[in-house]
């Protein structure tokens, strides 16, 4: 299938090959036309002169009665170039003389013979007859008589060969001429097409190099206006190059700015996907860089700060206008399981005046601010509560030692019966409780002085010698998993408060004969990243717990041992342990008549020596606290 050709040179060629095809072949058309009108009037007259003077010559031998000169009259007639034959006739048609080399020229053919009704006057006719013939006759009249007819036929083949010529000369000239034109314009097309064909391989190559390169300045090929335009390219490509450079500079300064910055940066389109973040940022959410692009807030954070982040953006994007807010995200995203918080604004990013194309975030991450504002509002808690507790036990001891002191003389009172001596027996057992409480209290205050390395035998031994007589009336076996020798160090009097807690509780929970372990062993922390240390088991095989109660047991005040028990036990060992950076875990089973009931209590205290320096200040609080009491 033809298909236009796309180069100009081509398209030139081929315009210019059809233009002067059709324009010789109509000038060819016409000439051959107008030549054939012309020779027809000229072979029309020349017939009309022709049967004129053959008929002259005729009337003149009839006259002369020279029969022979007739002959020889139209013999010569015949022979003539443009003649194919010439004939004499009678009125009636009858050849009575012929001059041809053709055999059927000694008879009139029938289309001559039914013109001949047709001619009237004296004047020469010509006639056109079928297959190209024209004749000429002319009638011969001597005194007004008609005595025959002078009949002269055309060679249409002289004709023919002259129009056959004047075409062949046109083919020939019309031919050259293409080709000589064709060749010029080539030359021409070359001229014009080589400078495009230059401009456009500059073009491409301008648009593919990223920095510099490419074959420029391009070679100014033509003195014209193709050579002007090369120069004027060379010079914009310059003047590209140049620009090109500064704005990569400005990019890369402004991507440096962006990696650099000690915050958080990061951009969003209004599809609210991420379009840049620096690496400060990339830090704060624990993923790499490229795991954020393209991809919404939701998908790299937890859901509910995503959403006050995506809450943001559309404030950003409908109001043109900053917002500044600090986001708390407690999420599995960075450190697991850990609350942190970033103070965000986000503000737009504006291309013209009305339009936002991005809205940018700036976080700065205040998770260790809030955090040691979180330590010192708890510690701030605990030794509030320590105060109080230990200005109360404090309080109390003066009126308990009177309250002692009255019912040891009213033990002696002689007067007294059984029955009240019984009632003075249990007012001085509550009463020792009471005290028991008001000491430890102020022991507890009084023993956090600066941590030090103990033994476990210190710390577990000494307290289970506390409860020697409790377990052996209750019968209970303890069952003991450690190496005495083992130190941790640590604040040994609050570690002691806690295995007193728990062991205190695990006495209460078990029935007679019960079961109470406790295992020490050096361990990791629960986290990798968590220094050494050593886990605990205290494990009983008492009553254990309800899910209700399990969930509310480091709750200060929740006790379900009514009047003897106070609800601080647990919430105090909780906090200890937090000072000491550990953790307390519990696993229960309440007796529900299916199987075993007992309870597990897990702690971990890391053996870590940076506690001290941090501990100095509380611990000087609460020396103070033991100084007024
Ligand atoms: N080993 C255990 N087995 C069963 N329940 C327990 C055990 N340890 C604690 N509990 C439950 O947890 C509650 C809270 O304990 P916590 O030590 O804080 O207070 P308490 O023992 O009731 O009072 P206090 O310790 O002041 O005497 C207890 O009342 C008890 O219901
Ligand atoms: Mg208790």
């Amino acid at each position: 299938m033809f298909r236009w050709p796309r180069t100009i040179r081509w398209q030139m060629l081929l315009s210019l090959v059809l233009i002067e095809t059709i324009s010789i072949a109509l000038f060819a058309l016409l000439l051959v036309h107008h030549e054939q009108r012309e020779a027809e009037d000229r072979a029309v007259s020349r017939l009309e002169h022709q049967a004129s003077s053959l008929a002259v010559q005729a009337r003149q031998t009839i006259v002369d009665e020279r029969p022979d000169q007739m002959a020889l009259a139209v013999k010569m007639e015949a022979a003539s170039p443009s003649v194919s034959q010439a004939r004499i006739t009678d009125p009636q048609g009858k050849v009575l003389v012929a001059g041809s080399d053709n055999p059927q020229g000694g008879t009139l053919g029938a289309e001559e013979l039914a013109q001949i009704g047709h001619i009237a006057g004296d004047a020469p006719l010509v006639f056109h007859f079928a297959g190209d013939r024209m004749e000429s006759v002319r009638p011969i009249y001597i005194d007004s008589s008609l005595r025959g007819y002078a009949w002269v036929e055309d060679d249409r083949k002289l004709v023919k060969d002259q129009i056959a010529d004047l075409l062949r000369a046109c083919l020939f000239f019309g031919g050259a001429w293409i080709v000589v034109s064709t060749a010029l314009a080539w030359l021409v097309a070359r001229r014009i097409s080589r400078p495009l064909t230059l401009l456009h391989a500059g073009t491409r190559s301008l648009m593919s190099m990223q920095q510099g390169g490419g074959d420029f300045p391009l070679p100014v090929t033509a003195k014209n206006e193709f050579g002007d335009l090369i120069l004027a390219f060379n010079r914009m490509v310059a003047s590209i190059a140049e620009q090109r450079a500064g704005l990569n500079d400005t990019l890369s300064l402004l991507d440096s700015m962006l990696a650099n910055a000690p915050i958080g940066l990061a951009f969003v389109d209004r599809n609210l996907r991420i379009v840049r973040v620096n690496q400060v940022f990339a830090a704060l959410t624990g993923l790499p860089l490229s795991r954020h692009l393209g991809r919404t807030v939701a998908a790299i954070m937890p859901a509910h700060s995503a959403e006050r982040l995506e809450e943001f953006f559309r404030r950003v994007f409908a109001e043109e206008i900053p917002v500044a807010a600090e986001v708390e995200i407690a999420g599995d995203v960075t450190i697991p399981s850990r609350a942190w918080t970033w103070l965000v604004s986000v503000y737009p990013v504006l291309t013209a005046p009305g339009q936002v194309r991005w809205a940018g975030m700036i976080v700065r991450d205040v998770s260790e601010r809030v955090r040691a504002e979180e330590t010192l509002r708890k510690t701030e808690k605990l030794a509030a509560t320590g105060r109080l507790a230990a200005s109360i036990a404090h309080e109390i001891n003066n009126p308990l030692e009177a309250l002692t002191n009255i019912l040891f003389l009213l033990r002696n009172f002689t007067t007294l019966d059984d029955a009240a001596r019984n009632y003075v027996d249990m007012a001085e057992h509550e009463v020792k409780r009471v005290s028991e409480i008001a000491q430890q209290t102020l022991r507890f205050y009084r023993q956090s002085t600066l941590p030090a390395r103990a033994t476990l035998a210190e710390l577990i031994d000494s307290v289970l010698d506390l409860y020697k007589s409790r377990l052996n009336n209750q019968s209970i076996t303890v069952e003991r998993d450690f190496d005495p020798q083992e130190t941790l160090f640590c604040y040994s009097g609050e570690i002691r408060q806690v295995f007193a807690n728990l062991l205190g509780n695990a006495i209460d929970a078990v029935p007679p004969g019960g079961r109470i372990i406790v295992r020490a062993h050096p361990s990791q922390g629960w986290c990798s990243s968590a220094p050494r240390g050593v886990r605990f088991t205290v494990a009983d095989t008492g009553v254990g717990m309800s899910r209700e109660v399990r969930e509310r047991i480091f709750e200060a005040f929740f006790t379900t041992k009514e009047s003897t028990g106070t609800g601080l036990g647990l919430w105090v060992s909780h906090e200890i342990i937090q000072k000491h950076h550990g953790h307390i875990g519990v696993h229960s089973r309440a007796a529900d008549g299916n199987g075993p009931s007992g309870t597990v209590f897990q702690i971990f205290l890391p053996d870590d020596e940076s506690l001290a320096p941090q501990t100095q200040a509380a611990a000087a609080e609460k020396q103070g606290v033991g100084s007024r009491e």
